[in-house]
This record gives structure tokens, C-alpha cells and sequence, in this order.
């Protein structure tokens, strides 16, 4: 968001003040958490009926108040993880006998719902390359009801363009879905380039901290109502202290992306000079196969490194043991730097040759690059680079 349109607030301040409230002498400044399961009420002469499971408890409300305007979208409703905000976005766009289509390069637990979960209750997948010509066309059916995609993408952090696809949405009158947990809106807007609904696993940039398990969902008021509609009936509400953690990390979000921005571009370009690193995907780096468009359409390029080292999957054990600063443990977006290896962790279940063809042979490590000091991580980085 280059500019600051009258009465349209810039990511920072959206961060801290959502859409704004009234003050009235005597409010607290921070809201306090409304850790209550249920509210007084007798009748419907008492106006809508509260109850924490329905996603109407006021920290609920704030947070999801607060992603909406974020992304820029009607509205929007933050659930209990992201795999609920994913699944209950799928199923309140496909029904039992319809079809969706999506890229494959998605998060492990996604493809599995999709692959394993769905057929089970009559709801069809097609994966497709997202990098491959009219893939997206070709794999649609007259039942087709979404296309899903995610920007980056996990791990290998392409980011393919999505206006191609969102105009096809378009044409053909279905909604594209979009998992940008590891852009954040800040440095990613889907809404701005044609993606419908975006889904975010607010596990990671949007809490911030390593410290909550939540998702959300961003969209046309609609589909939000329905998602929420669904939740009241499959469950994944927010619990109001997680919603209050959740709200206090986006305070902070703009910050903390500015820092994993820069962090991340410098540990890259310093990756590129080492010999033990085979290969360094970074969209901030103009070897990266989606650099241009990265450029483009992100804010920023991201926290998020991954590193092929030359030893393979032996090296890679030996370089996360010798780390100090870096934790190894897998999720990402965290304050901390976290570093991990996808065949052990999101990409468990694919097989070696898999693995390869989505550009993730042994050797491969994800880096989720705090806002630690820079130069202290790259010691550390070099210390562990330089026991192999
Ligand atoms: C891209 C992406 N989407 C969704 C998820 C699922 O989020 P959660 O663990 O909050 O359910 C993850 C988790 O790692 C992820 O990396």
C-alpha cells in the first residue's frame, strides 16, 4: 500500500487500531479479554444471542475485525487453527459430488485434506502445476467450485503469478482461495490482484510469537457468514484468550515484517557466497524463478529462506545440530528464528520422488528468519555451515 487513500489507514496503523473505535474517558486503551463462555440473555427481546463458540465474543469479533481490514476484504472470521480455517473454507464452497482444483504446491496437511480427507465425503480433487500453461483451465470440470493456491508457497517459496488464474476464476464464475500465511498482509494483499478469499494460518506471522494456534479467513461478507455458520456447527471457534493473543501480535505485525524482511534479504544474499550451499530460493534474489512478479505484487519479499545444502540430507542434520541461535522446530513466522527440514515435518507424507518433483530433494532446509540481530544469526549460520 503505496499510498494512503482519505479514511484508509496503512497496515501499521490498521495493525494497532483495526477500523478505529469511539474513546469515552475511562476505556481501557487495550481491550480486556472477555473470557466468558456464555453472556446474560433470556429472549430474543435481548438482541442476539452471545455464546463463545458462535464467534460473536467480543475479542473473536476484534480480531476478525481487525484481519478484514487487513486485507482489505468485507469481512473476515479468525477459527482455532488454520487447517479450521482451511477446511471450513473448502467446505462452505464445495458440497458432496462437486470438484476442486488446486495447486500442488500447497502445505502438507492441506494436500493431504484434499488428496485423503475429501474423496471420503464425495468432494473430488485436481491437483495441477500452477507453473505449467493453461493447467488450470484444462483441469476444470462443470462441478468445479474453487480454485485453491497458495502464495508463497511451502517451502519452496515460488510465488506464482495469480492474476492468470484469478481472471479464469473470474470468467468461469468460481471463487479462487488463496493460503497466504507466508506473505502476512503485509507484505501480501490477495484481494488487490483478483484472489476471492484468502486464508491464513494465524499460527505464524499474524500471532507472531510462536505462542497460539489460530487461522483465519478473509472474503466477501457471504462466504464469511457461511464459514462461520459452519463453525458454530463443526466447532473450531476461537477461544477468547487465544482471540486477545492473537489481536496483541498484529499489533505488532508491520514491525516485526519490516525486521524479517530485511533479515531475511541480507542472510539470503549471504547464503549465495557460501560453497556448502547448494542452491539459496529466496523471491527477494534475482535468481529466483519468480523474482519479477514477487517484485511486483509483495510488499516485501518475507522471513521465509530455503537452502539446499551440497552434502544432502546428512549435511542438513549436521548443519540444524550446530546451530545455537536458530531453533529446530518446525511452524515458522515466529519472533524467534526456527529452521526445519520439509521431508521430515510438512512434506512427511509425499515420497522421495515426490519430494523432488516439487523441488525439495534431501538437503533441503527452511529457514524461518527471526528479527534477531542479522549478524548474530549469520554466526551462528556460519558456525554450523562451517562444521560440515
Ligand atoms: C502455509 C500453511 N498453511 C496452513 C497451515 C496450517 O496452520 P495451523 O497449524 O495453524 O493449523 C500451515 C502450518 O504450518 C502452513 O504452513
Amino acid at each position: 500500500m503505496s499510498e494512503s487513500p482519505k479514511g484508509k489507514h496503512r497496515p501499521a496503523t490498521v495493525g494497532i487500531h483495526g477500523r478505529g473505535h469511539a474513546r469515552r474517558p475511562g476505556d481501557p486503551v487495550v481491550p480486556p479479554i472477555v473470557q466468558s463462555a456464555t453472556f446474560h440473555w433470556a429472549s430474543p427481546a435481548d438482541g442476539e444471542l452471545l455464546y463463545s463458540r458462535c464467534g460473536n465474543n467480543p475479542n473473536q469479533l476484534e480480531v476478525s475485525q481487525k484481519i478484514a481490514a487487513l486485507e482489505g476484504t468485507e469481512a473476515a472470521v479468525a477459527l482455532a487453527s488454520g487447517m479450521g480455517a482451511t477446511a471450513m473454507t473448502f467446505l462452505a464452497l464445495a458440497q458432496a459430488g462437486d470438484h476442486i482444483v488446486a495447486s500442488s504446491y500447497i502445505y502438507g496437511a492441506t494436500l493431504a485434506l484434499l488428496r485423503d480427507e475429501f474423496p471420503r465425503r464425495g468432494i473430488e480433487t485436481t491437483f495441477v502445476n500452477p507453473g505449467e500453461e493453461g493447467a488450470f483451465r484444462r483441469a476444470l470440470r462443470t462441478n468445479t467450485k474453487l480454485i485453491h493456491i497458495e502464495l508463497p508457497t511451502n517451502p519452496s517459496l515460488r510465488f506464482f503469478d495469480p492474476r492468470p488464474v484469478a481472471a479464469l476464476a473470474k470468467e468461469v464464475g468460481i471463487p479462487l482461495t488463496c493460503d497466504a500465511t507466508f506473505a502476512s498482509p503485509v507484505n501480501f494483499r490477495g484481494i488487490e490482484v483478483g484472489i476471492d478469499v484468502v486464508i491464513h494460518s494465524a499460527t505464524k506471522y499474524l500471532g507472531g510469537h510462536s505462542d497460539l494456534i489460530a487461522g483465519a479467513v478473509a472474503g466477501k461478507a457471504d462466504l464469511i457468514e457461511e464459514v462461520t455458520r459452519l463453525s458454530r456447527l463443526y466447532g473450531p471457534s476461537l477461544d477468547p484468550n487465544t482471540a486477545w493473543l492473537l489481536d496483541r501480535g498484529i499489533r505488532s505485525l508491520d514491525a516485526r515484517m519490516a525486521r524479517h524482511n530485511t533479515n531475511a534479504m541480507e542472510l539470503a544474499e549471504w547464503f549465495t557466497t557460501r560453497p556448502e550451499v547448494q542452491q539459496t530460493i529466496y523471491p527477494g534474489l534475482p535468481s529466483h524463478p519468480d523474482h519479477r512478479v514477487a517484485a511486483e505484487l509483495m510488499s516485501g519479499f518475507g522471513g521465509m529462506i530455503s537452502i539446499v545444502l551440497a552434502g544432502g540430507g546428512e549435511a542438513a542434520d549436521r548443519f540444524m545440530a550446530g546451530l545455537k541461535i536458530a531453533c529446530a522446530a518446525p511452524s515458522l513466522g515466529g519472533v524467534e528464528t526456527l529452521i526445519s527440514q520439509p521431508r521430515f515435518t510438512s512434506h512427511l507424507s509425499l515420497s522421495n520422488g515426490e519430494r523432488d518433483a516439487l523441488g525439495i530433494p534431501d538437503g533441503f532446509v527452511r529457514i524461518s528468519v527471526g528479527i534477531e540481530d542479522v549478524e548474530d544469526l549469520r554466526a551462528d549460520f556460519e558456525g554450523a555451515l562451517e562444521s560440515l
